[in-house]
């Protein structure tokens, strides 16, 4: 199959190009920005653009089979800050690129939706893809508006989709200087030698993935075959297990050593108490499971990061 990853050189897309080539698949990748970590690989077709603008987005699309749709304009954390700008650059451009999708009969549309807002506050323990969405944040509604456009695709058009809802991805290649990403910050500010900090008391429990277990997935998605209008198409994809920030300081200092500093301050309100996703039906439909142990993962990841050589401040 012929593969298009918008936003393909970020922390996700990177690890997925790299599946898809080593499955034998072709690949493009449409970015905005060359890749932060490593140098353009040679067997990958590499195309620079906006994902607004339509004339490079038709010609992202052309003569691919599977769009896996990565980029994104914003972040939970900020996402309230201007949801005009998260309406406008995410869910907009998301429609104008399904569109070209039906004009190029794309087969497969996966999606990378956010199983951490989506739900909103969590009314139960392990959350099932049928538990409600009541967004606390403007990113949670705009992925969750981007699922009811590619459903609504479907119908109309017959363009095919599957929803993957992530937890927490973590691993290699995630930014250690970003905004989101609990492992890969902690990490970065270890490696700096700086303290770790944790808004609220580190109870505040996630779901948190490995990325190659993440990638699979996507995969997955992309190869499954829904069979008429009640197969499910929405999937959660995590660990289905929840660790606590603490337990996750925990599991780093047995990956790194005892002598890690953590400062706790005051918690934020977009922080849900506890979000751990039910992956019951991606296990039954995708025939997916996730793998990697977290102590294995952040093993990894500690490994990574110590070859960054980050300057120490
Ligand atoms: N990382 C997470 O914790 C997480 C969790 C749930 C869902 N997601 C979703 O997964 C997707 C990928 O996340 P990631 O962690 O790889 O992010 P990332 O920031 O590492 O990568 C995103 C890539 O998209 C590109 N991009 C962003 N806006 C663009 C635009 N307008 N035009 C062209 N390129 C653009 C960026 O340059 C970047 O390379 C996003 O949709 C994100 O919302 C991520």
């Amino acid at each position: 199959m012929k593969a298009l990853l918008t936003g393909g050189n970020g922390f996700i897309g990177t690890h997925l190009v790299d599946l898809l080539r080593a499955e034998g698949h072709e690949v493009r990748v449409f970015d905005r920005f060359p890749n932060r970590f490593r140098p353009d690989r040679p067997d990958v077709e590499y195309l620079m653009g906006e994902l607004g603008n339509q004339g490079e987005m038709e010609e992202a699309v052309r003569g691919v089979d599977w769009v896996f749709h990565l980029a994104y304009n914003t972040l939970p954390q900020t996402s309230n800050d201007d949801p005009v700008h998260d309406v406008t650059s995410n869910v907009v451009a998301s429609i104008n690129l399904l569109n070209e999708c039906v004009k190029e009969k794309v087969r497969k549309v996966v999606f990378v939706s956010s199983g951490g807002t989506v739900y909103g506050v969590p009314q139960s323990g392990l959350i099932t893809e049928d538990h409600e969405n009541n967004p606390i944040c403007s990113y949670g509604i705009t992925k969750l508006t981007i699922e009811k456009y590619l459903h609504l695709f479907q119908r109309l058009h017959g363009l095919e989709y599957v929803v993957t809802r992530f937890s927490n991805p973590y691993g290699e290649l995630q930014n250690p200087n970003a905004k989101q990403g609990a492992i890969g910050v902690f990490l970065g500010h270890i490696a700096r030698e700086q303290p770790i900090a944790i808004w609220g008391d580190g109870e505040v429990v996630r779901d948190y993935l490995y990325i190659t277990d993440a990638v699979k997935a996507l995969l997955c998605a992309a190869q499954y075959q829904p069979q008429g209008e009640s197969s499910p198409r929405i999937f959660n994809i995590g660990s289905g297990e929840g660790h606590s920030l603490n337990q996750i300081v925990a599991a780093i200092k047995t990956a790194v050593g005892p002598h890690v500093v953590v400062n706790y301050s005051n918690s934020r309100s977009l922080d849900v108490p506890c979000n751990v996703l039910d992956i019951s039906r991606a296990r039954t439909y995708l025939q997916w499971k996730p793998e990697v142990p977290l102590t294995r993962g952040i093993e990894m990841s500690w490994n990574w990061i110590k070859s960054l050589q980050l300057a120490k401040t």
